[in-house]
């Protein structure tokens, strides 16, 4: 790719009457303006004082495109378009991405988040931004908390409706909604109603706030790990509530690692894993094929539907994954390598985790602990259970112990 500065304009539904001067010089001096046909629209032409250079609508798939129209349009001033501010799910990011943030000058315009707020009277750091263009739905399921105060940006005018039937399933059907489309634009409009009320489409421009209010009776989850198990559809391969926090306070999930989570089970350890924060990802490792179903299921009901569920028997399954930050372990620890594989998986710096519940298994973590050092924990956890008749007494009723070994990969010297 041509080394070239590229001048990325921040544009709102006011179009040229919503931009500041310097913003308006930059339109003016290109060569080539490039962005959607929409905001190309919004340009007036050199009669009204507007812009004199060629428009270029971006071609579809655009990603894939942009280096090659990068490169033929070398050495010519280029301005590109931006919806609202141009470094918010915007193109500004990808150029960024692409071309280097060095050959960037961006010159910023309020985003949609901002206006929406800016309407609602909603201070813009105390909400959660999510969007749904081109992302799973569920996702926002992660974010949904009593009085929490959500905005999503819309994949289009269907959104509405997908968000406040998703809400309404999930027991969030009294939360407020407010629908604002075309923001800034002269016909600008904000509806309001509930989550459960909602019928019909909006205008295609639109972001949805959400004021979340959950149903009676409702018990919303908490932040941090040890979900009720009852949150889980699962057969009873489930790591329980109490082991399950202990073991992802060995896990210690850090914003941008990736997780393997062999022998999935249902899925609890990558779930929470991944609703550590949303740099989080996990790949699920799960030999048998209702079970992986079933993971996936929790982990769309649970908000973290980018889970990603591997079907197969490790250690086979596990070749070609990407290279993971952490591994854990809980279950297919007899089977032949696969704790060798989830070692050798381990750059330097790496960590492992692997739960034993069988006395084999423990032998084998015990084993392992001696080989390679780490350190070796046993939690059991004992449930008060009422005794006898009348439900007036209780005692307690231990669950079966489970070893943990935690190792973190030494840097090689
Ligand atoms: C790909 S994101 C780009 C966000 C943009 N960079 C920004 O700063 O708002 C597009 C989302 O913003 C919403 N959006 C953009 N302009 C809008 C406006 N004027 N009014 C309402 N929603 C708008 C779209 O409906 C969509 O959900």
């Amino acid at each position: 790719m041509a080394e070239q500065r590229l001048t990325v304009v921040g544009i709102g539904a006011d179009g040229w009457s919503g931009l500041a001067e310097p913003s308006r010089d930059a339109l003016r001096e290109a060569e080539v303006l490039l962005g959607g046909p929409r905001q190309l629209d919004l340009l007036p032409g050199p009669a009204d004082g507007g812009v004199v250079g060629e428009r270029r609508a971006w071609p579809s798939p655009l990603v894939p495109a942009i280096p090659g129209i990068l490169d033929e349009l070398a050495g010519r001033r280029v301005a590109v378009l931006a919806s609202g501010d141009p470094m918010f799910f915007g193109i500004g990011a990808t150029l960024a991405r692409i071309a280097g943030p060095d050959r960037l000058r961006v010159l910023a315009h309020p985003s949609s988040v901002a206006l929406a707020c800016a309407r609602l009277g909603w201070s813009s750091e105390q909400v959660s931004v999510l969007s749904v263009v081109g992302r799973p739905l569920d996702a926002v399921r992660r974010a949904l908390a009593p009085g929490a105060r959500l905005v999503v940006l819309s994949a289009g005018a269907g959104s509405p409706s997908e968000i406040a039937e998703m809400l309404t399933g999930a027991g969030w059907g009294g939360s407020g909604l407010s629908v604002l489309e075309r923001l800034g634009a002269p016909d600008e409009r904000t509806v309001t109603g509930t989550a459960a009320g909602w019928r019909g489409d909006a205008d295609p421009l639109n972001v949805v706030a959400v004021e979340c209010v959950p149903d009676a009776g409702l018990a919303p989850f908490g932040e941090t790990p040890g979900l009720p198990d009852d949150a889980y559809d699962h057969d009873g391969q489930l790591t329980k509530r109490e082991v399950r926090a202990v073991t992802l306070a060995h896990l210690a999930p850090r914003p941008g690692e990736l997780l393997w989570d062999v022998g999935a089970g249902s899925g609890s350890i990558g779930v929470e894993w991944m609703r550590a924060h949303r740099g989080c990802t996990a790949i699920a490792v799960e030999s048998r094929p209702e079970r992986a179903e079933r993971v996936a299921a929790n982990a769309a009901t649970l908000g973290v539907p980018g889970l990603r569920v591997v079907t197969g028997a490790a250690p086979d399954a596990l070749a070609g994954l990407p290279e993971p930050d952490v591994v854990f372990v809980g279950g297919g620890l007899t089977r032949d390598g696969v704790l060798d594989a989830c070692l050798a998986a381990l750059r330097p710096g790496g960590r492992l985790v692997a739960n034993a519940v069988t006395v084999q298994t423990e032998a084998m973590l015990a084993a392992a602990h001696a080989e390679h050092g780490g350190d070796l924990v046993r939690v059991q956890v004992a449930r008060a259970e009422p005794v006898g008749r009348g439900g007036h007494f209780h005692g307690w009723r231990p669950g079966m112990p489970v070893t943990i070994w935690s190792l973190t990969r030494e840097a090689v010297t």
